[in-house]
């Protein structure tokens, strides 16, 4: 079956030098979280999703299999589905078996096979629901696919806490982002990991088997066979330490001894112990949470928690 892209913008991977480039160069230095995710970064992230310590997707996995009815009632009938990241994983199919009438159910993606295979399987999955991927970075503009039938209404769905990788100011923009998309009328499902003990919070990111510490070296790999930079998973050292001023765990690369890095006509001199940041996971309250939307336009109507409150599921509607 051939499947039709809506759009095709250039996926940012081809922007994988040039971003390493400018990260290096900053101070503090990074490289963004979002070159975790090749083929390889992609399973192990599976594997993390899988550990005990990882409590993030069983939790949001729990409320929507609890929850996805009244989620459904809240959305509405009728509704655009524009899912911002990985289509494919079950918390979609959960809400779309839940949702009513909706139209069509669009995943927006920078992986294009990615997409490929999930619109192929949802199609199956859901003859009814008009499936329409858009290969794009979400955190750039990109405009929504027509329908053949009109929807009542625009909904984003965003689980996975992956807001949680923008900082403050970043996570207002894309919330601006996205009441520009659905307009008046429209809505956000979004999926945040909750302020808690940082042990718990810690012992997530840094789990005993050191597939977290993995995933995140994984980029030295990456580093060294995609860019032909001279530089082997054991100069680096894993990290992540919660801070607890701004909520947020700080993750990133320790460079284990004094080392140069060439990128082509590029050099970046490293001290030992110096750190190379590679994600921020920010840690809301749902007030917290609620308080950031408002200044989008969005409004918090109701959410969804686990037991021990240790992740959230919120609907936010965008008033005007
Ligand atoms: C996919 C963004 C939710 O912040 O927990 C897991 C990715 N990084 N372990 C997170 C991640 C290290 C992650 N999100």
């Amino acid at each position: 079956m051939s499947i039709s892209l809506s759009q095709t913008l250039h996926p940012s991977s081809a922007n994988f030098r040039d971003d390493v480039i400018e990260g290096l160069g900053k101070s503090p230095r990074w490289i963004p979280c979002k070159y975790f995710y090749d083929e390889r970064g992609s399973q192990l992230f599976d594997q993390i999703c899988e550990l005990d310590e990882y409590y993030l997707t069983r939790t949001e996995l729990a409320i929507m299999e609890r929850y996805a009815g009244e989620m459904a009632d809240q959305i509405g009938r009728g509704v655009m589905l524009v899912e911002f990241g990985s289509g494919s994983s079950i918390k979609t199919r959960i809400l779309l078996d839940h949702l009513h009438k909706p139209v069509a159910y669009v995943p927006v993606d920078i992986s294009q096979d990615h997409l490929r295979k999930t619109a192929e399987g949802l199609r199956l999955r859901y003859p009814e629901i008009e499936i329409l991927p858009v290969c794009a970075d979400f955190t750039e503009d990109f405009g929504l696919p027509t329908t053949s039938r009109p929807p009542t209404h625009d909904a984003v769905y965003f689980p996975g806490s992956t807001i949680g990788n923008f900082q403050p100011d970043q996570a207002l923009a894309l919330l601006k982002q996205i009441v520009r998309l659905c307009g008046c009328g429209g809505g956000l499902l979004i999926g945040i990991d909750l302020q808690k003990d940082p042990k718990v919070i810690e012992a997530a990111y840094n789990d005993t088997e050191g597939i977290t510490a993995a995933f995140n070296l994984n980029l030295v790999d990456r580093l060294r066979t995609e860019l032909g930079v001279n530089l082997q998973q054991a100069d680096f050292e894993h990290h992540a330490a919660y801070n607890s001023k701004d909520h947020r765990v700080e993750i990133g690369l320790i460079s284990r001894v004094d080392q140069e890095v060439k990128i082509g006509d590029h050099s970046f001199q490293f001290a030992a112990g110096e750190l190379i940041h590679t994600e921020y996971s920010h840690k809301y309250t749902i007030d917290g949470f609620a308080e950031l939307a408002a200044q989008a336009g969005l409004t918090l109507h109701e959410h969804w928690t686990d037991p021990d409150g240790l992740f959230a599921v919120l609907h936010l509607v965008i008033v005007e």
